[in-house]
C-alpha cells in the first residue's frame, strides 16, 4: 500500500486529514489467486467488512480508486448514535413496529461492535462515549420530538427528558440518549486497516475498478491492465457504481456542511447535540493536538442544488448565534444518500450476479449504518443468513409517496453533445468567468461545463453525466462537478471523484489561456 497523504473527494481540508497520515502494512497482492472476497472501497462500510471476513478466516481484498476515507468516512462529522435521521415513528409507519424495533438493535449492536474493535484492537482513536441531545424550540417541534421519544422508547432505546442541554440558545424540550459516542473516523478506519493488513488482508489504494466479469461463479474485476479474480464482491462505494441500478433510484445524493471552529471560551459542549429546525443542525467538540474544536453541520441540500458557499455562509452565521465562535479554522462538505423509504439498503446486489453485495442509503448515519452494513454483509458471506436480511433486502419494494418526485426533479436529461472542440469565439465570451471557478455555458444548443483556473486556463468538458446523461453542476466550494441525480461528482479535469459512474467527463479541447 502506498504511504500518500489523506485526500477527499474535494477541495476542502476536513478537521481529520489534520496529522493524519496512512500505515504503511503491506501485504502483497497475488494476481494469479482467487480471493474470497473483493471489497470495494476503503472507507468504514469497507473496511469495517473486510476486517470481520478476514478475521473470520477468509482472504480478502479491499480495493480503493483512491485512499482509505476518500469519500465520506474522511468528511463525516463521526456521531455514534443509537437513533437515526429516519426516526423509529417513521420506520413503524412505513414499515411496522418490529422492524422499528429490528432497526434500534441492529444500530445498538454496531456502536457496541465499533466500541468492541476499538478496545480489543486498542485503537487510538479518539474514542469517547457521550449524551445525545435533541432540543425543540417551538410547538411544532415540540410535537415531533414527543414522537422521537416516545417511539424509540418502543423500539427499546434508552432515553429521557432533560432540562440540561449544552447550548447557549433557549429551548422548549429536551431530550437526551446515553451512551452514545464519538471518534476520529481516519484514525479509526486506519486502525481498522492495520488489524486487517495484520490478518494477512490485501490494501490496493489507486485502484479503480472499471468493469466486473463474471465466468463460472468467479467474478474477475479490472482497474486497468491489473485483474483481480474473487468469489464475492462487496461494493462499500456508498452507492454501487456502473450501470444504471434500480437502486441508483432509490438513493437521492445530499451534501452536508461542516466547520470546525475554536470558541472565545471555554463554550464547547460536552455531547453530541442536535436541534430539529429545517435542515437540522449538530455539534459536538473534538480535540486535536490539545486544542479543543467545536464541529458544526448542517444546511444540507440535495447535490447540485442550492449554493455551497451560501450553505457555509448560513452554517457559520447560525454556529455564531450558538456559540462564542473565535475562529472557524475549516469547513468542509460531505454526501450522503437519503433512501426511497427510510431505511438503507444492505444485501445482494439487485440485478447482479450471485456473489455481488452492496450497502447504501445510510442517510446522515453513515458511522454507525456503514457498521450495521459490515455485520449483514459479513453474516450474508459466512453464512448465507442475516437477522436483517429482510429489513434491509435491497431487492424490496417500499417506495414513499412523494419521493419518485425528488428522483424525477433531479433528471435534467439532455441529448448528448456530440462537438470535441471548443472555438476561440467562445472561449472569448468566457473570459469574464472569475479565477478558480466554474459555469455550465450554452452554444447553439449544446451545453458545455467550462472552468476557468486561478491562472486563467480554461478546461471545457462535456457537462453530461457518464452515468446516466443527466448535467452535472458547478460546487463552487469543493470545486467539482456535481450530478444532481444520483450524486456522480468530476473533478474540473473530468476525473470520476465518487460513483456511480465509472467515466471520465469527456474533455473539449480547450486549454488556451484567456489572457492570450
Ligand atoms: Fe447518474 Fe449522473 S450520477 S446520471
Amino acid at each position: 500500500m502506498e504511504t500518500n497523504q489523506n485526500t477527499r473527494d474535494g477541495r476542502n481540508q476536513s478537521l481529520w486529514q489534520k496529522n493524519t497520515t496512512p500505515t504503511a502494512d503491506q501485504t502483497p497482492f497475488n494476481p494469479s489467486k482467487t480471493y474470497d472476497v473483493l471489497v470495494v472501497g476503503a472507507g468504514i462500510t469497507g473496511l469495517t467488512t473486510a476486517l470481520l471476513l478476514q478475521k473470520a478466516g477468509l482472504q480478502c481484498v479491499v480495493a480503493d480508486a483512491h485512499n482509505l476515507g476518500y469519500g465520506t468516512t474522511g468528511g463525516t462529522t463521526a456521531h455514534i448514535n443509537t437513533f437515526a435521521d429516519t426516526t423509529y415513528a417513521e420506520v413503524e409507519s412505513a414499515f411496522s413496529k418490529d422492524a422499528a424495533r429490528q432497526f434500534a438493535e441492529s444500530i445498538a449492536e454496531s456502536v457496541e461492535l465499533i466500541h468492541e474493535l476499538v478496545e480489543t484492537y486498542q485503537i487510538d482513536c479518539d474514542f469517547e462515549w457521550k449524551n445525545g441531545y435533541v432540543y425543540s424550540q417551538n410547538e411544532q417541534e415540540t410535537k415531533e420530538l414527543d414522537d422521537i421519544l416516545d417511539s424509540s422508547i418502543r423500539a427499546g432505546v434508552e432515553v429521557r427528558v432533560t432540562n440540561q442541554v449544552p447550548v447557549t440558545v433557549e429551548y422548549q424540550k429536551a431530550i437526551v440518549f446515553d451512551r452514545q459516542a464519538q471518534f476520529h473516523p481516519l484514525k479509526y478506519i486506519l486502525g481498522l486497516q492495520s488489524q486487517f493488513s495484520n490478518l494477512g488482508g490485501v490494501v490496493l489504494e489507486d485502484t479503480f475498478i472499471q468493469d466486473v466479469k463474471t465466468e463460472e461463479g468467479v467474478h474477475i474485476a479490472s482497474a486497468g491492465s491489473a485483474q483481480i479474480r474473487t468469489k464475492a464482491i462487496v461494493y462499500a462505494t456508498h452507492i454501487p457504481p456502473g450501470g444504471i441500478n434500480v437502486l441508483h433510484f432509490r438513493n437521492a445524493p445530499y451534501r452536508s456542511y461542516v466547520i470546525a471552529a475554536t470558541l472565545t471560551y471555554d463554550a464547547y459542549p460536552d455531547g453530541l447535540v442536535y436541534d430539529m429546525q429545517e435542515p437540522y443542525h449538530y455539534f459536538r467538540t473534538h480535540v486535536i493536538d490539545g486544542q479543543k474544536y467545536l464541529v458544526a453541520g448542517g444546511h444540507d441540500h440535495k447535490t447540485g442544488h442550492g449554493d455551497p458557499q451560501q450553505s457555509f455562509e448560513d452554517l457559520i452565521s447560525f454556529t455564531k448565534q450558538c456559540y462564542p465562535v473565535k475562529e472557524v479554522v475549516t469547513q468542509w462538505s460531505a454526501q450522503y444518500y437519503v433512501p426511497a423509504d427510510g431505511l438503507p439498503y444492505i444485501g445482494k446486489l439487485p440485478g447482479a450476479p450471485d456473489g455481488i453485495y452492496t450497502a447504501t442509503g445510510f442517510n446522515g448515519n453513515g458511522m454507525i449504518l456503514g457498521t450495521v452494513s459490515a455485520m449483514v454483509l459479513s453474516d450474508l458471506i459466512l453464512q448465507g443468513e442475516s437477522e436483517y436480511k429482510s429489513l434491509y433486502d435491497p431487492a424490496r419494494i417500499k417506495p414513499i409517496a412523494g419521493f419518485t418526485e425528488i428522483i424525477k426533479e433531479n433528471a435534467d436529461v439532455v441529448a448528448r453533445f456530440v462537438g470535441d472542440r471548443l472555438g476561440l469565439e467562445e472561449i472569448e465570451s468566457v473570459s469574464q468567468l472569475p479565477e478558480d471557478s466554474g459555469e455550465i455555458v450554452e452554444y447553439d444548443g449544446q451545453k458545455l461545463a467550462i472552468y476557468k483556473d486561478p491562472h486563467g486556463n480554461i478546461q471545457a468538458l462535456d457537462p453530461v453525466c457518464t452515468h446516466a446523461k443527466c448535467i452535472v453542476h458547478w460546487n463552487n466550494s469543493e470545486k467539482s462537478w456535481d450530478c444532481p441525480c444520483h450524486g456522480a461528482r468530476f473533478d474540473t479535469d473530468g476525473t470520476v471523484l465518487t460513483g456511480p459512474a465509472r467515466e471520465n467527463l469527456t474533455r473539449i479541447e480547450a486549454n488556451i489561456p484567456t489572457n492570450q
